[in-house]
């Protein structure tokens, strides 16, 4: 946090307050509520990231056969770890980066570049993961993709490649015009919602597969309720309860990153016009300068959808 202390962060922060009129509480004590339930909720969702992971670990190292690239179990196994590692902890970072209040001064390329990345990492180890358990599958003549579970999880990993693709191609990339950019925003910051809900459905259905599968021969059976049953449906609350500290920080409208060029985009905006084309401004600088911020600014709703941007 270059140069700022997080008193002076949290005072010019509307979004870390929570104080109404009235609330006979003064401004302040409400912004540090504010900002302290924000990090413990961020704090809380960070420990059962990790302890997801760690339990996906503990399963397939100490219940099962480890980890491995043999065509066997082992190899399987790299399924579930790498999905609750990348398609779901790393994605759940990627979400939730633009809020971290120490990056809004941050440059928001940066931001979009760590944004970008994050889900890039979640997308490769979410592609590895799949080529374990169709390796797996093949070398054991088990036929592919004929569970729900199979149907619905490709098309995420699917869905979730697209996803990547036209948020790096409209908001990475200078070339997309703001017009485009702001009417794609919604539909970006919706369907990656969308997506991160149904990775965590596709795990749990996924984890239950997986015990009942394997929970069989010998003896003890899943509805014996073992040790293992416990600790991997502990993993499924475990993966639930992230998925909604995660939404939920994120749809929180005063939690969000505040508007950035707000002051350059006062003094520009009286001089812009804006047609189906884009926008139309004498000053081109001023439009490269204010881009996106412009068009957010002639419709408070993407401006809303924007500042839930997660590209
Ligand atoms: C979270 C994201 C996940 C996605 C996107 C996903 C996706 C997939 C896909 C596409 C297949 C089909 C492979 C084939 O037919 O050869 C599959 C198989 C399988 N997955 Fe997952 N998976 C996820 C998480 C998990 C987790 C956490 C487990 C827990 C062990 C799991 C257990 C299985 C099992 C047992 C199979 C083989 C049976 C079947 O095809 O349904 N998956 N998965």
């Amino acid at each position: 946090m270059r140069g700022r202390s997080w008193p002076r962060l949290v005072s010019a922060c509307p979004c870390l307050s929570s104080a109404g009129p009235g609330s006979g509480r003064t401004s302040g004590q409400a912004r540090m509520e504010g900002l302290l339930l924000f990090l413990a909720l961020l704090g809380s969702a960070l420990l059962l990231g990790l302890a997801a992971v760690s339990f996906s670990l503990v399963w397939t190292c100490y219940y099962r056969e480890g980890l491995g690239w043999d065509g066997g179990a082992p190899e399987f196994n790299w399924h579930p770890v790498l999905m609750v590692t990348g398609f779901i902890f790393v994605q759940g970072l990627a979400i939730i980066v633009y809020r971290l209040p120490w990056t809004w001064k941050c440059n928001k390329l940066l931001m979009k570049l760590i944004h970008a990345g994050l889900n890039s990492i979640a997308f490769t180890l979410a592609v590895i993961s799949l080529v374990a358990v169709f390796d797996f599958h093949n070398a054991k003549k088990i036929p592919n993709m004929y569970s729900l579970h199979s149907w619905i999880g490709l098309t995420a990993v699917i869905l979730y490649g697209l996803q990547i693709f036209v948020g790096i191609a409209v908001f990475l990339f200078p070339f997309a015009p703001a017009s485009l950019r702001a009417a794609i925003m919604p539909i970006h910051v919706y369907s990656g919602l969308f997506l991160f809900g149904t990775v965590i459905a596709t795990a749990l259905m996924g984890i239950t597969e997986k015990l009942i599968f394997s929970l069989r021969i010998p003896e003890p059976r899943y509805s014996d309720f073992p040790d293992e049953a416990l600790v991997v449906n502990t993993l499924g609350v475990i993966l639930v309860v992230f998925g909604v500290l995660v939404l939920w920080v994120v749809t929180r409208a005063h939690w969000k990153r505040p508007a950035e060029n707000t002051s350059k985009l006062q003094q520009n905006v009286g001089r812009l016009d804006y047609n189906e084309e884009g926008l139309v401004m004498a000053d081109e600088s001023a439009v490269e300068a204010n881009g996106e911020a412009v068009a957010r600014k002639r419709n408070p709703i993407l401006d809303e959808a924007g500042q839930r941007s997660t590209m």
